[in-house]
């Protein structure tokens, strides 16, 4: 086999928030590849960095007193527990604000503009005048022009969906100092992607095997032709004006990348000073066309990964990369998304002071995740089952159940000399090594679990047909009872193996156990003899999981929100009973019952679901609904429910919305969260008027 010579990393996080469960999913799974690369052999170099720059970073620092280094270096500083907790071992951290991203920042832009793709445009913004900046959209705020809801942000209006300009926005104001903003011109520097050479050059990258088939779909919406012979995709406005916390254009002084320019770059910024400090040279590896860039990230950063990203490089002269891998969101508890306020979210660093195992969630991560960029669910009765019925009660089990009758009775030495049937499973085990090194390999972690598991209940059917416990109380068994343990020992170190890249702690345990050295993918030998078996890993216990989830404020929001339904002072639901209609009013809202034939998760909205439905028109529907915080896709996936068909069809940002699902809220979502959609009893069908 020749070797790989492979350059991983994983999205570089902003550093203006400590990690949260999502972050650790993402390193978990690139972990995982990485430790299985190097098990076989391959050169990697696994890196990552904190995302330094942009307004929010900078506005954040100012409110916190600090300059932003400061602000971003005590991010910084926070991350080692989190990294070191989860046995996530990079080979580096940096940050795009060191040196070197500087340096190649400049340098990769300078070459783009002699590529003739950089040019410059006068573009027309809001700007602050107490601050004497221009404004972020998403700190400007305002009077929505279309319905007339107060604190809209920038771009789009949460009250009614509609999508427009800040400078539509009816009594703008600042966020940030609350100043009404003017209009104020200003030049800014364009990345020219709607060029006809990027437009082919994509075409060719993106569909040459580099990303995952669905990515390929949301992708080929965007360079594809529109109406008007353009692609969707336009110019890419990459300059911001001071004051900004970034990287200053050469030869531009008081303009500054926009963060999004300079953040991947920060990829090879952290390679060159990993290799910097370990004396190699990094021009050499990254001019060497046998070198494979492989990102690990998250659906939504998918344009910038496989437009902006490799279209820079391609057009800088440079390498670009092999492999773009998407994940899908983590949410915690049956789709909730991840709230703080709520504590419904898993605090990484609450589940390893509770002595929880890492270990545990990286089985329990790599039991769910497979090659597809669907969303992961952690749900805290499953993460039990699985941890103790599979990852203990299964694989543990196999060594607790044998080391200690080696030790006892045969002074901790193995026997060479197995039964047919255990040399018979030792092989069958040892034929399993190039398939699960291929799941592994194509990131099918879940399936390469499911494998070694079910590899693992043939062992347990070996332990139940002999029943070591059964020959050990008769001593003419004696060599019946070595065979049969010497046999699960073997199994287990091998079962070990190949659980190494997902419990690489444990694997080192069983190195000192089986004296075996577990760090390579090739077969290990036989085990000769064992040190005394201590404890390898205890049971997660229901009242852990309970306390990881337990609301750190004094007051649980389902506290609050019994209170809410039980003051007989209050109204209903949280609103009032609208005023009387008549039937004829009723009569003008046709609700029809519809099938949700397709459900999807909306790219660049953590809100909305995309909705198809068939009310039996013979065509379907497109309809988005708000209720993405509460359902996945699969749990709507062909099921019925009640939509208004007749309402006018609405734009928004993502598309035509034809019609309105059905769903109750309480009125006060903070006291009372959650958003319920409506479905009908057993019999309804598809287009039946709901009277
Ligand atoms: N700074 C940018 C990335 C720049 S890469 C040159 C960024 N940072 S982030 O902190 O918001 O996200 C970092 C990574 O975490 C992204 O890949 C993102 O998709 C991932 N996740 C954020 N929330 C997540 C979940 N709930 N679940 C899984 N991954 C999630 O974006
Ligand atoms: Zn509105």
């Amino acid at each position: 086999m020749t070797q790989r010579r492979l350059f991983v990393t994983t999205a570089l996080p902003y550093a203006n928030g400590k990690f949260h469960i999502g972050h650790i999913m993402e390193y978990i799974q690139a972990d995982i590849w990485v430790r299985f690369q190097k098990m076989r052999g391959h050169e990697v170099h696994f890196v990552c960095a904190d995302d330094a720059h942009g307004a929010p970073i900078m506005i954040a620092a100012e409110k916190a007193g600090q300059t932003p280094q400061q602000f971003v270096a005590g991010i910084a500083a926070g991350r080692k527990p989190y990294l070191d907790g989860f046995h996530i071992d990079f080979d580096n951290w940096h940050s795009t604000d060191g040196p070197e991203n500087h340096e190649l920042a400049g340098q990769i832009y300078q070459d783009l503009k002699r590529a003739g793709l950089i040019e410059t445009r006068t573009i027309e913004q809001f700007f602050d005048p107490d601050k004497a900046m221009f404004l972020p959209d998403r700190f400007i705020k305002g009077q929505c022009p279309k319905c007339g809801a107060k604190d809209q942000y920038g771009d789009n209006c949460e009250s009614c969906g509609a999508v427009y300009a800040p400078t539509e926005l009816k009594q703008p104001y600042s966020a940030l100092s609350g100043a009404t903003p003017v209009l104020k011109s200003s030049e800014h520097f364009f990345f020219k992607l709607s060029d006809p050479r990027c437009i082919d050059f994509l075409k060719q990258w993106t569909t040459s095997g580099a990303v995952q088939p669905e990515v390929l779909n949301k992708i080929t919406e965007w360079i594809a032709p529109g109406d008007d012979g353009k692609p969707k995709m336009g110019d890419w406005d990459i300059s911001r004006d001071a004051p900004y916390f970034g990287i200053e254009i050469p030869d531009a002084p008081g303009k500054y990348f926009y963060v999004w320019l300079d953040a991947p770059i920060g990829y090879l910024a952290s390679l060159k000073n990993l290799f910097a400090k370990t004396g190699r040279n990094y021009e050499a590896f990254m001019a060497d066309p046998a070198v494979e860039q492989v990102h690990f990230i998250g659906k939504d950063i998918i344009t910038f990964h496989t437009l902006f990203w490799p279209a820079m490089l391609h057009f800088s002269g440079r390498k670009v990369p092999s492999a773009v891998h998407v994940h899908g969101f983590l949410t915690v508890n049956n789709g909730e998304k991840m709230s703080k306020s709520r504590g419904t979210g898993l605090d990484p660093l609450k589940y390893l002071g509770l002595g929880m195992n890492p270990e545990w969630l990286r089985y329990y991560l790599a039991a769910k995740l497979n090659a597809k960029n669907e969303d992961v669910d952690f749900n805290a009765d499953d993460f039990l089952l699985r941890v103790n019925a599979d990852l203990v009660g299964k694989f543990v089990n196999i060594v607790s159940r044998s080391a200690g009758f080696i030790t006892k009775r045969f002074g901790g030495q193995l026997t060479q000399d197995f039964d047919p049937a255990g040399a018979a499973l030792l092989q069958t085990l040892a034929a399993a090594s190039e398939p699960i090194a291929g799941l592994y390999d194509q990131r099918e972690y879940g399936k390469a679990t499911r494998e070694i598991m079910a590899l693992a209940d043939q062992v347990n059917a070996y332990v139940d047909q002999n029943k070591p416990w059964e020959l050990a109380k008769d001593a003419t068994h004696n060599e019946r009872l070595h065979q049969v343990c010497s046999v699960l020992i073997n199994a287990f170190a091998v079962l070990s193996r190949y659980l190494a890249p997902v419990l690489p702690t444990l694997a080192r345990e069983v190195e000192k156990l089986t004296g075996l050295t577990l760090a390579s993918w090739h077969d290990a030998g036989p085990v000769r003899a064992i040190a005394p078996y201590q404890h390898l890993m205890q049971r997660v216990t229901p009242e852990q999981l309970e306390a990881l989830f337990e609301a750190p404020t004094p007051e649980q929001p389902s506290q609050a929100a019994e209170k809410l339904d039980s003051d007989p002072n209050l109204p209903p639901g949280g609103e009032a009973i609208a005023p009387t209609i008549t039937i004829d009013d009723f009569a003008k809202i046709d609700l029809r019952i519809a099938r949700i034939v397709q459900c999807e998760a909306v790219e660049g909205s953590t809100k909305l679901l995309r909705l198809t439905l068939d009310v039996g028109e013979g065509r379907m529907r497109n309809v988005f609904s708000g209720i993405a915080s509460m359902y996945k896709p699969a749990d709507l996936q062909g099921k019925l429910t009640v939509m208004v068909a007749n309402l006018a069809p609405r734009k928004m940002k993502f598309g035509l919305s034809e019609g309105m699902v059905l769903a109750a809220s309480h009125a006060d979502e903070k006291a009372q969260p959650g958003i319920y959609v409506l479905e009908p009893w057993p019999g309804a069908q598809p287009g039946m008027r709901i009277h």
